[in-house]
Formats: C-alpha cells, structure tokens, sequence
C-alpha cells in the first residue's frame, strides 16, 4: 500500500471517528435534552427547580394553590382530588396530598411506596414550592403548597411529575460514555501511529542508517526491506546502488590483484631473456667465447634471445591493448571455408618440414560467410595451431581442421594428436601466463599468453572458445562465430570495440 493511501486512510480513519464521535455526543445531548432533561446534573436540576411543571400542569396546580388557601377543607374531598387527579394524568403527572403525618391522596401513577418518605417537610412560608428530588434511579420535579385545614392541622398539596429515567441514565453514562470516546480516539490515533511509523519512519530510519554504513565503506550488507510502497521501491533502488557499488569495488579489487599479477607476471618473464643476454655477453667480454666458432654460436643465442624478448613485448603488448578493449576491430564477411583453405595452404609446407601433417577434416562444399577481422582471427588459428605443433609428442604428428555449421553459428575445431591437456588445466588454459606444464622453462617457451589473446579475439567477436582435450592423445580447440547470410554485408566495426 503507498504511503499516500496509507495517510489518506489514516486521516480518513480519524475524521470518520471524530465524526462518529460527534454524532455520538451530538445524539446523546439530543436524548437528553428531548428526555426532557440537561444532561448536566446542576443545569438539569435547577432547571426543573425553576421550572418542574409544564404549563397545563402549572394551571392546575394553581387552580388546587388557590383551593388550598381559600377553602383549604376542600383537599379532603376525595372526588374533587380524583378529579384533579385525572386532569393531570392526562398530563403525566400525579397529585399527591397529606394531612400532617397522613396521606390524604396519592395518585396511582407513581407506584412508589417510598414516596411519602421523599418528600420535603412542611414549610408554611412556602418559601420553596418547586424542587426536584430522586428515589433510586428515578428522578421527580415538583411543586408543593403548604396550608393551614380549618382546624389548623398542616397539609400539603403536590404536583409531581416523573422526569424521563432516560435522561438520568445519560446523566449517569455521560461520563463514561465520554471517557469511553476519548479513550477509543487515544488508542485509535496510537494505532494509526504505530502503523505509520512501522511502516515509513522505521524503514527510512533503517535506510539512513544503511547510508551511513556506505558512507563508511561498509557494503557487505542487505537492505531486507519487503513493503511494496514507495519505500519498497525506494529501498530497492537504493539495495540495487549497493549491490553496484558492491560489485565495482570487488571489481577494482580483483582489477588491482590482477595487475599486480601481471606486473609481477611481466617482470618475471622479461627478466628470464634479458638475464640470458646478460650472460652471454659477460661471457664474450669476459673472452670465453675464444674462438670464432664459439663467438658466432654466443651471437646467435643472443640474438634469438633477443627475438623471444621482441615476441614477448609484442604478445604482452597486444594482450594488454585487447585487454582493455583498444584494439579496433575491423569487421568484414568473411567465407571462413577460404579463410581456413588460405591458413592451411600458408603453414603446409613448413609443417610438413617439422613432420606434422596439417590438413582438413571436415570441409564444407558451401561456403560459409562470417563478420571477422580477418587478420585478428588468423592470428587465433595461428596461435591455436602453434600450441598444436608445440605440444606434439607422437611420431606420427597430424593437425586436422573441421567445419561445423547449424542456422546460426559456425563453429571450427582444431584438433592435434599431441600430449593432450590434464582435465584440472582445462578451466585455466584461457588465463593468461597460464601453462599447464607450470615449468617456466620448459623447452616450448612460450609465455602463457597466446590462448589469452585467442579468446580475447573471439570475444570480440561476439563468438565463443573452449577446448576439450584427452590426455596423451590430444587435444581439440574449438571457436564459434555468428554466422552472417549475405557475402557482401556492410564493412563494420564492432561497438564493443
Ligand atoms: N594443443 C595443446 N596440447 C597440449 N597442451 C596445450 C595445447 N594448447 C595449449 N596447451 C597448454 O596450455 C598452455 C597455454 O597455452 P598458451 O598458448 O596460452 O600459452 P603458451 O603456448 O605456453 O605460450 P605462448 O602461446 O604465449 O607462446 C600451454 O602452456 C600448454 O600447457
Ligand atoms: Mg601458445
């Protein structure tokens, strides 16, 4: 849920309540004020103290005042009472008369034994005539007149009326009910606190606090955030950022070790020629090399030395340069059947002169056109085929050359029947230095570098290299490219280059 929902719900929640709320009070009031009663004690009772009788209640009671000063003896008349009686039930209100301690009349609407007990005592001064007073639950309002019989006994006169029960009970509830609401709307707004906080404040806390942690270069962590809301997806981009810088300073890491590697890599193999050179030119001046012969031979092993070292410093020099993707490829259709036709033709006869015979496997009739830079990927089949020659330990030497094509790819295998490559060396044989005989100066030489190159070629392309290898019987290296369909297709270079 987005957090604009969330806030439009919870302040929807609360104006619904308040309202609610409002209502509730508004209908109470409303009860208690058509129950014919304030729901406020005081305001109600002096209320009804003013004013306990209604209007038609009023008159009659006047008409028995009037009755009881003038022919007071008349109040003992139980028909006239009845009669009075009956005037004001139709007003829902009762008479109630006493003669001393005695009861002269009651009304039956009361149906309230302890009546007698409630009400005031006699006050001849009639200072007080109205006035309210409660039995139990129930609440009446009055008025009374106090009076002389002819024969000087005291007697009262009540008009008393019953005030709505609904009303106390309101009274009595108000309270409550009111404590009651404002509690409901205290836990309520703690609630949509609560949910508001757990769900916004708590996460962008915890997204702060993982700011920090970046600040301080600590990105080994994950943000596990799982809400869909705004900050959901803010903690995604945000887990996402870290998980980029996480991988870019790895990267440098790694960036850093493997040009130090190379560094320590580079140095290593330099030196190996140029301490060679340096001996045997302290040889010649030292005057070991005494005779011609001797000179010519010292000479020689320089100068191939010297011509490992210009092989060195170009290999070392083009792998760096593809390494870091600045060699510009230069992409043409190529039929790799003529392609392959061409390679094999130029390197026949100095294989044949080594013993090794070089030749086709598995040749197309079709040719079989691919985007290459011609000359980037001889030097793949060039460096493919002189790993074959160098490692070729059986009499009879064969380096064979097969196609295989489908829709998309054509895929060349070169295979010799050499020493063939231990299965734990396969996975490395692409990394550069890497050489599987470990032995820096084994009799091939070699720095470790040409299958390097080979795959950083074929990459380039677009395409793919691996080999696949028996020990001791030999080895296959394959490379596949994208096919294209027609021959003369635009001249391109590729964007990765
Ligand atoms: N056809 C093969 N038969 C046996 N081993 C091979 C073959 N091709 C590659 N290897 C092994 O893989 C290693 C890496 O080959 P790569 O061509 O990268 O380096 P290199 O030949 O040793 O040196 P460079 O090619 O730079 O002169 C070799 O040293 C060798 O151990
Ligand atoms: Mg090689």
């Amino acid at each position: 849920m987005s957090i604009r929902i969330k806030l439009l719900l919870s302040y929807t929640g609360m104006l619904v309540l308040s309202l609610l709320i409002f209502a509730l009070a508004a209908g109470l009031f409303t009860i208690a004020a058509t129950g014919d009663i304030h729901s406020i004690r005081d305001f109600y009772k002096v209320h009804y103290q003013l004013n306990p009788l209604t209007e038609q209640e009023e008159s009659i009671f006047l008409e028995l005042k009037y009755l009881a000063k003038n022919e007071p003896d008349q109040l003992l008349d139980k028909d006239l009472l009845v009669d009075y009686d009956f005037k004001l039930r139709t007003v829902r209100a009762g008479l109630y008369v006493r003669r001393e301690s005695n009861q002269v009349f009651e009304s039956y609407t009361f149906h309230q034994p302890q009546l007698e007990q409630y009400l005031p005592p006699y006050d001849l001064n009639n200072s007080q005539i109205r006035n309210t007073f409660n039995i139990g639950e129930r609440f009446y309002a009055y008025a009374k007149f106090d009076f002389l019989y002819s024969d000087g006994a005291k007697g009262s006169v009540f008009v008393i009326r019953e005030r709505s029960p609904f009303a106390e009970v309101t009274r009595r509830l108000l309270p409550i009910l009111t404590l009651l609401l404002i509690g409901v709307l205290v836990i309520a707004n703690l609630l949509l606190y609560r949910w508001i906080t757990k769900s916004v404040i708590k996460p962008l806390n915890l997204l702060r606090s993982s700011a920090e942690r970046i600040q301080e270069g600590d990105l080994g962590f994950a943000l596990n955030l799982s809400s869909r809301d705004e900050i959901g997806q803010l903690n995604e981009a945000f887990e996402n950022m870290r998980k980029r810088l996480q991988e870019s300073v790895q990267l440098r890491l790694l960036d850093e070790e493997s040009r130090k590697e190379l560094i320590s890599n580079i140095s290593h193999d330099l030196r190996t020629p140029i301490t060679n050179i340096k001996g045997y030119i302290e040889g010649i001046r030292d005057g070991v090399a005494d005779t011609p012969e001797k000179m010519d031979k010292y000479v020689d092993i320089i100068y191939t030395k010297a011509v490992d070292l210009d092989k060195l410093v170009d290999e070392l020099f083009l792998y760096s340069k593809l390494d870091l993707k600045q060699v510009p490829f230069t992409y043409e259709p190529v039929d790799i059947v003529a392609f392959l036709d061409d390679c094999i033709e130029e390197l026949h006869y100095g294989m044949q002169e080594q013993g090794i015979d070089l030749g086709w496997e598995k040749r197309p009739d079709e040719p079989l056109w691919v985007l290459a830079d011609v000359e980037k990927l001889k030097r793949t089949v060039l460096n493919i085929i002189d790993n074959a020659q160098k490692f070729m330990d059986k009499p009879k030497k064969r380096i064979g050359v097969s196609l295989n094509a489908d829709e998309a790819r054509v895929t060349v295998e070169i295979r010799d029947n050499g020493m063939g490559i231990a299965p734990d060396a396969i996975p490395h044989l692409f990394e550069r230095f890497y050489r599987a005989e470990q032995s820096r100066n084994s009799t091939t030489g070699g720095s470790g570098l040409g299958l390097a190159i080979a795959r950083e070629i074929i990459e380039g392309h677009g395409g793919e290299i691996w080999a696949d290898s028996q020990q001791g019987a030999g080895t296959s290296l394959f490379f596949s490219l994208k096919r294209t369909t027609n021959s003369g297709g635009a001249h391109g270079t590729n964007p990765d280059h």
